[in-house]
């Protein structure tokens, strides 16, 4: 007992603390250099590298970031609470409108949104998990293709109340995609 506390004294006084940083315990995550360069490297090959590397790096469970698979749930996680997200909005902005002719197309896009979050994006996710990665990338494509058609119900003239939110949920959803693929093409 001795003898191993002087050894590791020695230990402690010979190295250099960096090299002695991986036998201690942590609490800090310890690949977190490598968690940014996956997200790196796998947001270069996604449509917008920007968003799927702002929605990854702010992400609460970005240490759980072991592998591309990893980020994909990630990036569904961030799919599914954009589309609640958008959707409470849309609610919002229809409490708060008296103008029926504002209110009809946000009740449609609210009607859109509604099953993205409930099925489309759920089963999409659910999907993923069993490795059904088609099925998985059909399900996101269809709930861009929602919001698209919100978008586009909305008036044109004036700037959209739902500001880029449509748009956005759009690109995450393609994000998704572009992860899935890679996992699928990697298979
Ligand atoms: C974090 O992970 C939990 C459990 O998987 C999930 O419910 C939650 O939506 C995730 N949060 C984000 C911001 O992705
Ligand atoms: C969803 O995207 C919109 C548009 O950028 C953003 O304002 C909102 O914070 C996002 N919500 C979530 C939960 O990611």
């Amino acid at each position: 007992m001795k003898i191993s506390l002087n050894i590791l004294l020695s230990l402690i006084f010979l190295f250099p603390l960096p090299l002695l940083s991986p036998l201690l315990p942590s609490s800090s995550t310890p690949n977190d250099n490598a968690i940014v360069s996956l997200i790196d490297q796998t947001c270069k090959r996604t449509p917008y590298e920007d968003l799927c590397i702002s929605s990854l790096t702010s992400n609460p469970n970005r240490s759980r970031a072991a592998g591309v698979k990893e980020l994909a749930g990630m990036v569904l996680d961030s799919v599914l609470l954009n589309a609640t997200d958008t959707l409470a909005f849309t609610r919002l902005l229809i409490d708060r409108t008296i103008d029926p002719e504002v209110e009809r197309p946000l009740d449609y896009c609210a009607e859109l949104y509604i099953p993205v979050v409930k099925f489309t994006v759920p089963q999409g996710r659910d999907a993923f998990y069993r490795g059904q990665y088609k099925f998985a990338e059909y399900c996101l494509t269809d709930a861009a293709r929602q919001a698209d058609a919100c978008e586009k119900m909305l008036p044109g003239s004036a700037v959209s109340p739902m500001g880029d939110r449509n748009r956005i949920f759009q690109q995450l959803c393609s994000v998704a995609v572009a992860i899935i693929d890679i996992l699928s093409k990697d298979q």
